[in-house]
């Protein structure tokens, strides 16, 4: 038998799936992610834990599924985006903890390039908003920051790279230094047209292009890993960033078909082909992944940044429930959340307002109020936010959206996914598999080394329920208008 091995290093966990030729989940395994927050707006992760979780999760994988090495025919490789390592080239290790995407250190930096005018041209190069939750002003952080950083990275003895390259590097020992595409797209840094570090913006963030890794296609023979890992090397045909890879395992290849993954936060992309499409409405445009051989295939983004970290946050600071799973039988004991509105503005507001400034609130709290509707609050924050991105992409995009493609832990919770489908009033598809992100890597990745054909992935997608809107349109609205409200009190603070 031969299997494909997707690695998914994500912000909770680093875990590793192994499919068949069928396209069936034969072994996982997974180990969480301890994140820190040593200040206010600050968050970071050991880069050596993200590595060293990733490489056990790829042995306890091959142990359990009782494989031998030779019989993975290839890797896949999808990473949460955007967070950055800067490492020795010469020992490997991290010069500082890894500043995670969610991070909001370099929030007036962000707010002083703005003032100076530089959004329409950073977005006319990169595709994106100005914002901390890009790498650029993270990687400056460090390199301003850490004692003979920005020195050493003169002299060439740095190396910058997300998570892509962080796993790459490791995994062919300090052989090889890329990223690719779809990563580099979300470093602010790369000219989305030309696929090129732009060096008008490297100049504007003081980086060295000698720290940068080579961009290289998402699905391609990218490496081999070094033979001291696992007896033998096993090649890599894929990198992707999470969200990508998703929404290519959501068969979401043409223009126009669009998904939305509910993990820490949720990120809803919309495919458009291989045009640009310049956002009006507050957007991201990225690169969805480049084929070898084949032209850029590009996306729009909506990114926002809490949608299951909410549900922790009831668990874990509240203390409402024992597991997030728990969420959905509390919210289920009110059939409404009478007059609550959360907004879950904990790491700022992303798509479609971008103010990294905002502050969460709960509005609306009476003597009345009870858990289970601030739960229910919670879960419906989640949908509105998506409802937000939805309505600037319908703007955006060239055709309407008739249908979302769902995944991610939430997509579990049937009361989240109805509310979803009736506020957005579109059907919300669920598929059978839901582990859609690693799926997308391995889907690339086998395409890329020939194991599978197009006609081979055509049917592995599988619904498992679709979610029909049936809540009135003036319900919808009215619901709607109480969140704007609830919104603009956040921003106008
Ligand atoms: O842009 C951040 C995103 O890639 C994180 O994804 O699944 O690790 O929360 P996830």
């Amino acid at each position: 038998m031969s299997y494909l091995l997707a690695l998914d290093q994500g912000t909770t966990s680093s875990r590793s799936i192994l499919f068949d030729q069928e396209g069936k989940v034969v072994a996982s395994a997974q180990y969480p992610i301890h994140i820190t927050t040593p200040y206010a707006g600050w968050v970071e992760q050991d880069a050596e834990e993200l590595w060293l979780s990733q490489l056990q999760t790829i042995r306890d994988v091959l142990k359990k599924g009782d494989i031998t090495v030779s019989d993975i025919k290839a890797i896949g490789i999808a990473n949460q985006r955007e967070t950055t390592v800067v490492w020795h080239r010469k020992t490997g290790k991290p010069i500082a903890p890894a500043i995670v995407w969610q991070d909001r250190r370099t929030s007036v930096v962000c707010q002083q390039l703005h003032d100076k005018g530089h959004s329409a041209h950073i977005q006319h190069i990169t595709g994106l908003m100005i914002d901390p939750y890009f790498s650029a002003s993270k990687l400056m952080w460090i390199l301003d920051a850490i004692p003979q950083a920005r020195e050493l990275a003169e002299k060439g003895e740095l190396a910058f790279g997300t998570i892509d390259s962080w796993l790459i590097w490791n995994l062919t020992q300090g052989g090889i230094h890329v990223t690719d595409v779809s990563n580099a797209s979300r470093t602010m840094l790369m000219d989305i047209h030309q696929q090129e570090w732009s060096l008008p913006l490297l100049s504007l963030f003081k980086i060295p292009i000698s720290l940068l890794p080579s961009i290289v296609p998402s699905g391609q023979e990218i490496a081999y890993t070094d033979t001291a890992l696992f007896g033998t090397r096993i090649p890599i045909f894929a990198a992707v960033g999470d969200q990508q890879a998703s929404l290519f395992g959501h068969d979401c290849h043409q223009a126009g078909l669009a998904k939305n993954t509910y993990g820490t936060g949720c990120f809803m992309l919309l495919n458009t082909g291989d045009q640009v499409i310049k956002s009006r409405h507050q957007l991201l445009s990225t690169v969805a992944w480049k084929q070898k051989g084949k032209p850029t295939q590009y996306a729009l983004e909506g990114s926002v940044f809490m949608a299951g970290a909410i549900v922790q946050w009831l668990r874990d600071n509240l203390g409402f429930i024992k597991e997030s799973a728990e969420v959905e039988s509390l919210a289920a004991q009110v059939d409404h959340t009478d007059g609550v509105v959360l907004v879950p503005a904990f790491t700022g507001l992303g798509a479609p307002y971008w103010r990294a400034d905002a502050l969460a609130s709960i509005s609306g709290l009476s003597r009345g109020t009870q858990k289970a509707h601030i739960a229910r609050a919670a879960l419906e924050a989640i949908a509105f936010q998506v409802a937000d991105v939805l309505h600037a992409m319908q703007q955006d995009a060239p055709t309407p959206l008739t249908e979302l493609r769902v995944d991610g832990g939430a997509s579990a919770n049937n009361l989240l996914m109805q509310f979803q489908a009736d506020i957005l009033g579109v059907p919300v598809l669920r598929p059978t598999l839901t582990e859609t992100t690693a799926f997308g890597a391995v889907k690339l990745a086998g395409l890329s080394c020939g194991f599978f054909t197009e006609s081979d992935l055509s049917s592995m997608w599988q619904l498992d329920r679709c979610f029909e809107p049936v809540m009135s349109e003036d319900e919808r609205m009215n619901r709607l208008s109480l969140w704007k409200k609830a919104v603009h009190r956040v921003l106008s603070e």
